[in-house]
């Protein structure tokens, strides 16, 4: 059995690409076998939050059938195994992504999708592509708006919306929306919420998945949770104490 999990948002830059990679992190460390694409074909930042550019074969060459999956596949130093798109301004069809999903070497795979931002012809063939989406959202206004015509969008396809991951989320900071609000409005459930973390800003510099650099880190513990509940099974977080909570929050 394989799963195309599509990481999707109506808005730019609510963290889809920081997602992916470390919930592929998460999931490794789960050992599963887990991929992570890139079917940002115009901006593709996958290979670059981890460091890696210069890819001779990319999903490009796959969907303009010059070459097959497999050869699109790299390895990061740290074992994550990404196919990346290429930088390029060039219109791709992606009419034959569900097909290339279909490939055999996906077989017993999580497959991580990476999606651009918004709602054109291309992002309605990627989550036709996908048979799971998880929607991620930043906790403010525009973020959740935009959300809500890509909720519209994904139920017109058969994959299955499993819920929403709130990023970037300020604990007490009363200038943002609620958790609840979120859960409200878009009328999913909530898989997960991600602190804004001065961590994953330090990882991306560093081209490592913070999950990796930074294990106990709250966003990193986040993932875990997500992964383990996506997969099944029982994630227990490393319990900090009060004084390495207070330590944390004075630093
Ligand atoms: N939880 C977080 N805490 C702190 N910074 C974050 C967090 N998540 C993402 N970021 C930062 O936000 C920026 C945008 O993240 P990212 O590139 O993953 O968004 P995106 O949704 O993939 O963007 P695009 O729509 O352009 O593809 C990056 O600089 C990343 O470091
Ligand atoms: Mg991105």
């Amino acid at each position: 059995m394989r799963r195309i999990i599509g990481i999707v948002s109506g808005k730019g830059g609510v963290g889809k690409t920081t997602i992916t990679i470390n919930l592929a992190a998460a999931l490794m460390q789960f050992s599963k076998n887990v991929i992570a694409v890139d079917t940002d074909l115009r901006m593709s930042g996958l290979g670059l939050q981890l460091g890696m550019y210069n890819f001779p074969v990319t999903l490009n060459d796959v969907l303009k059938k010059e070459t097959n999956l497999l050869e699109a596949l790299y390895i990061h130093s740290s074992g994550l195994r990404i196919i990346p798109a290429s930088l390029c301004i060039e219109d791709i069809d992606t009419s034959g992504l569900e097909n290339i999903f279909k490939d055999p070497f996906l077989e017993n795979s999580i497959v991580l999708v990476d999606t651009p931002p918004g709602l054109g012809k291309q992002m309605i063939e990627i989550l036709q592509a996908c048979n799971e989406i998880i929607l991620v959202i930043t906790p403010e206004f525009p973020a959740i708006a935009d959300a809500m015509k890509l909720i519209s969008a994904i139920e017109k396809t058969e994959s299955r919306l499993l819920g929403i991951i709130v990023n970037k989320y300020r604990k007490g900071d009363p200038d943002q929306i609620t958790i609840k609000e979120i859960e409200f409005a878009c009328n999913l459930p909530i898989i997960g919420v991600i602190s804004e973390d001065r961590h994953i800003r330090k990882s991306i510099f560093r081209r490592v998945p913070n999950v990796f650099l930074n294990p106990n880190s709250s966003s990193s513990i986040a993932f875990k949770k997500i992964a383990a509940d996506l997969t099944g099974l029982i994630y227990n977080p490393p319990k900090v104490g009060f004084f390495k909570k207070f330590w944390r929050r004075e630093k």
